[in-house]
């Protein structure tokens, strides 16, 4: 980045140059380059609408639309200087125009603001990331169903204290997160609809006096209609703030995933691998094999549960309309975009990289008692009220617990003594197979309403 000592776009009304720190400390192009190619596409559509209006002549917007495609190439093959002095984005773009066309890049800014353009190139910037971001959702869904698929009938505890709490299958444990992911992706939807709308024309803040046409430009860039009140367009940041509690929320949903796959990696647990290209090793322990993707992503989620804070900061204080503060709203907003995309990105491939071990889960189902719930609806389904059915499973878990056995293994006559309306259909009653297959109502554990739950995944994938 260059520094040099041009004049300043306003220096008409200052009697000396800004300081040296103060350029520092204000400029904000070292981050918001990255609106660039945006930055220009706005600028294209505002242009051929000032020219459509008669606000500048057609040999403007051709010299415009020349420069502009000169600097695109420049900035996309990294030959662009951008310039510090120049402070932003929008001015080292406006400058290298008026440098390559002269006038005609003069008269680009009239009827607008860097106010209503910074908010429209963050705008299209956002809704262009939630594109990317609703593809890659849908990717590691994607995986997910296919990992799901091959385990409907793989048994392993499910659990509530972290306790062994009843079987379920590897498949229905899943799938449980690609619901939380469809909540998401719902979610991302939903903001992009009020992200797409066109803030240009609002100008500073209270709107211009040329005869200018805002829906024109909406069309232009692909917004659903214009921002509806001045003010409001050039000083809101809700729209970046509400993305990043979406984020936030997918980074929490991948959070808990990550915190299960390292505990089901433990050695102690066992119930997967995660293959090696996901991991590392320790420089002293030989024998490590450390789950580094799913605990950064763990880590990584509080990086943006934080972003999420420092914008909602940012704005609470705020008059209106535009301050200065709102520049802050770029680099929180540009690393949870950042963070979210590769996040999401290592994901799939992490899930399909996933090697199952059922003997593993089957064993560690078999241990906590898992089916006694079973035997005590059994009970009920005899007559017996359900607390009374309680008692009778308890004392019985007592007597397994006392033998060292699982309640599966106790004779007819001893499981008698604790309920006279226990026969010998029971023992189906208490297998991890029959406990499953028992749960067959929509969202239950069976596993053929987990494959009927995969088609209707894969139904709604192909659809969205
Ligand atoms: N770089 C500024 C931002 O990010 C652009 C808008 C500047 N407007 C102003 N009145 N200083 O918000």
């Amino acid at each position: 980045m260059t520094n040099t000592q041009d004049k300043n776009t306003w220096s008409g009304r200052f009697n000396e140059p800004v300081a040296e720190l103060v350029k520092r400390y204000t400029a904000s192009v070292g981050f918001d380059h990255k609106l660039a190619l945006f930055d220009i596409q706005g600028s294209l559509a505002h242009a051929q609408m000032l020219s459509q209006c008669g606000i500048i002549a057609a040999q403007d917007l051709a010299d415009i639309q020349r420069g502009l495609a000169q600097i695109q190439t420049e900035i996309t093959q990294d030959k662009f200087d951008w310039q510090l002095d120049l402070e932003d984005v929008h001015l080292n773009i406006e400058k290298r125009l008026t440098t390559l066309v002269g006038d005609a890049g003069k008269r680009l800014h009239t009827g607008r603001s860097r106010n209503d353009q910074v908010a429209t190139d963050v705008r299209l910037y956002l809704r262009h990331a939630i594109d990317e971001l609703l593809q890659l959702i849908a990717a590691l869904q994607t995986s997910i169903l296919n990992l799901a698929e091959q385990h409907t009938t793989t048994i392993m505890p499910g659990f509530t204290h972290l306790q062994v709490a009843q079987p379920i299958s590897f498949a229905h444990h899943l799938m449980a997160y690609f619901e939380m992911l469809k909540r998401d992706a719902a979610r991302l939807h939903d903001v992009r609809g009020r992200v797409n709308r066109l803030p240009l024309g609002a100008a500073a803040l209270a709107g211009t006096s040329y005869p200018i046409k805002r829906e024109m430009v909406a069309e232009l860039l692909g917004f659903d209609g214009v921002c509806e009140n001045s003010l409001d367009a050039v000083s809101d940041r809700d729209f970046a703030i509400e993305f990043t509690a979406a984020a936030a929320l997918i980074m929490t949903h991948l959070s808990r995933f990550s915190e299960e796959l390292i505990l089901w990696m433990s050695p102690m647990v066992g119930f997967i691998d995660i293959a090696d290209r996901f991991c590392t090793g320790s420089s002293i322990m030989p024998q490590k094999k450390n789950p580094d993707v799913p605990e950064l992503v763990r880590g990584k989620t509080g990086r943006v549960n934080g972003h999420l804070i420092a914008l909602l900061t940012l704005m609470k204080g705020q008059p209106l309309a535009y301050n200065k503060d709102n520049q802050e709203d770029k680099e929180p907003l540009f690393d949870t975009v950042d963070t979210l995309t590769q996040t999401l990105r290592i994901y799939a491939d992490m899930i399909t990289g996933i090697k199952v071990k059922p003997a593993k889960m089957r064993a560690a189902a078999l241990q906590g008692y898992a089916t006694a719930t079973d035997l005590a609806d059994y009970l009920v389904k005899k007559g017996l009220p359900f607390r009374d059915a309680h008692e009778a499973v308890a004392l019985a878990v007592r007597f397994a617990e006392q033998q060292g056995c699982d309640l599966s293994d106790i004779r007819l006559a001893e499981l008698q003594k604790f309920s006279a309306l226990i026969d010998d259909d029971v023992y189906q009653v208490l297998s991890l197979e029959g406990s499953l297959a028992s749960r067959n109502h929509i969202g239950g554990t069976a596993p053929n309403q987990v494959q009927a739950a995969i088609t209707r995944g894969r139904e709604y994938l192909a659809q969205r």
